[in-house]
């Protein structure tokens, strides 16, 4: 189908210097990874989102797979994780071990709760996955005053909420980690992949270098000939008494320094497309059968505008939206559990009645911050005439 608004895949357009800047690293970064730009990358990121510890990575995928090495985990440890998010907010947990326990959503907010939490911590919970959904902020005070009592290890996952704050903190600072990502459809992206991790301990900070690149560390000793006994020392990262394995998960230096350029614009984006969403929910207040998640502050940077659609009209609206009116309007996050793959792991149920409810009658429309205000105009219009013809 030829769609007039699509659900583009990609957010965003360069401003001619961000394009400068990428073809101007391209013609003069050497090398090509790892070098002043990360440096600078990481420095700008660690200032705005006010933690000491943080590292570019290629993407958030990689990220969330070092917070599962970083969490250690025992035979039997349990992990607490939204049934409503992303794959990748789930599946590095199993492959380290862990099993996963999967929490219900706050039916308002749309992301967990320390209620909603609570309700599935067992004697062999270890860490927490809070994900800041569509862009929302969790509640976090709430959230890591839970982990405190029970001595959990907390992973936000902040990958569609970059300068979301939460009673004026960043979103990402609150927990052990923080993961970022700066894919092709977050608003902002460094080249369509990139992410970044934060880390709040020093002793797992001071090892995710290693784990990063391929387990290389600095000799211990300042040797006399810079080749002997090679040129770059390859060590065992271990946390305590833990072996960690290494990786390759490094951001290019285009990457990085694009990053650099698009942190200085991403409070104004974020300003923007919430103006752009509350414009859109307010224009569409007539209708109540659509339920939006209406927040006017920084807590909420609307990644995505998605609604509930009240009396089962949500595959009549989509269609009608498609059919008659050319807007691509889509579902999402399938929960988890009723994906094959984790089926087939032995996670195919979950206790999270109001996730069920959410995803069977949600709709998320074409939001990237491409779209003119025009044709932000004509999806409400269509919105519209579609919800007049349903209440027929
Ligand atoms: C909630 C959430 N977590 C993790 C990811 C993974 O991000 P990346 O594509 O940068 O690996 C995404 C990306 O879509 C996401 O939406």
């Amino acid at each position: 189908m030829n769609f007039k608004i699509p659900f583009s895949g990609r957010a965003h357009a360069y401003t001619a210097e961000e394009l400068e800047t990428i073809v101007e690293t391209a013609k003069s970064a050497a090398p090509l990874t790892q070098g002043r730009h990360r440096n600078e990358f990481e420095a700008a990121f660690k200032a705005y989102a006010g933690v000491e510890h943080c590292f570019a990575v290629c993407n958030a995928a990689s990220a969330l797979e070092l917070t599962a090495q970083l969490c250690c985990f025992k035979p039997g440890d349990e992990v607490i994780i939204p049934s409503h998010t992303y794959t990748a907010s789930a599946y590095p947990y199993l492959k380290k071990g862990a099993k996963i326990v999967w929490a219900d959503i706050d039916p308002a907010t749309r992301v967990v709760t320390a209620d909603t939490l609570r309700a599935c911590i067992t004697p062999r919970t270890r860490a927490i996955v809070v994900v800041h959904l569509y862009g929302y902020g969790a509640d976090m005070p709430a959230i890591m005053a839970l982990a405190k009592e029970n001595q959990l290890l907390v992973v936000e996952d902040v990958a569609q909420a970059l300068g979301v704050e939460i009673e004026g903190q960043k979103a990402g600072s609150f927990g052990d980690f923080g993961v970022f990502s700066f894919h092709s459809h977050k608003n902002v992206s460094t080249l369509g992949e990139g992410g970044m991790l934060t880390v709040r301990d020093p002793a797992r900070a001071a090892i995710v270098p290693m784990l990063r690149h391929n387990g290389h560390a600095d000799y211990p000793e300042p040797r006399k000939d810079y080749w002997r006994p090679a040129m770059g020392n390859v060590d065992l990262p271990m946390l305590g008494e833990e072996i960690l394995m290494p990786n390759n998960y490094c951001l290019g230096e285009v990457e990085c320094a694009l990053g650099v350029k698009l942190l200085q614009r991403i409070d104004a984006s974020n300003a923007e497309k919430r103006a752009r969403a509350i414009r859109c929910i307010d224009a569409l207040a007539a209708h109540p059968e659509l339920q939006f998640h209406r927040v006017t502050t920084t807590r909420h940077n609307y990644h995505l505008l998605v609604a509930r659609i009240a009396n089962s009209w949500r595959d009549g609206f989509i269609r009608r939206m498609a059919q008659e009116h050319g807007v691509q309007c889509v579902v999402q996050y399938y929960p988890l559990n009723r994906y094959p793959f984790y089926q087939k792991l032995g996670y195919g149920v979950a206790n999270s009645p109001n996730v069920d409810d959410f995803f069977d009658n949600m709709v998320s429309f074409p939001f990237q911050h491409s779209l003119t205000e025009g044709e932000l105009d004509y999806m409400v219009g269509a919105a519209r005439t579609v919800l007049k013809k349903l209440a027929v």
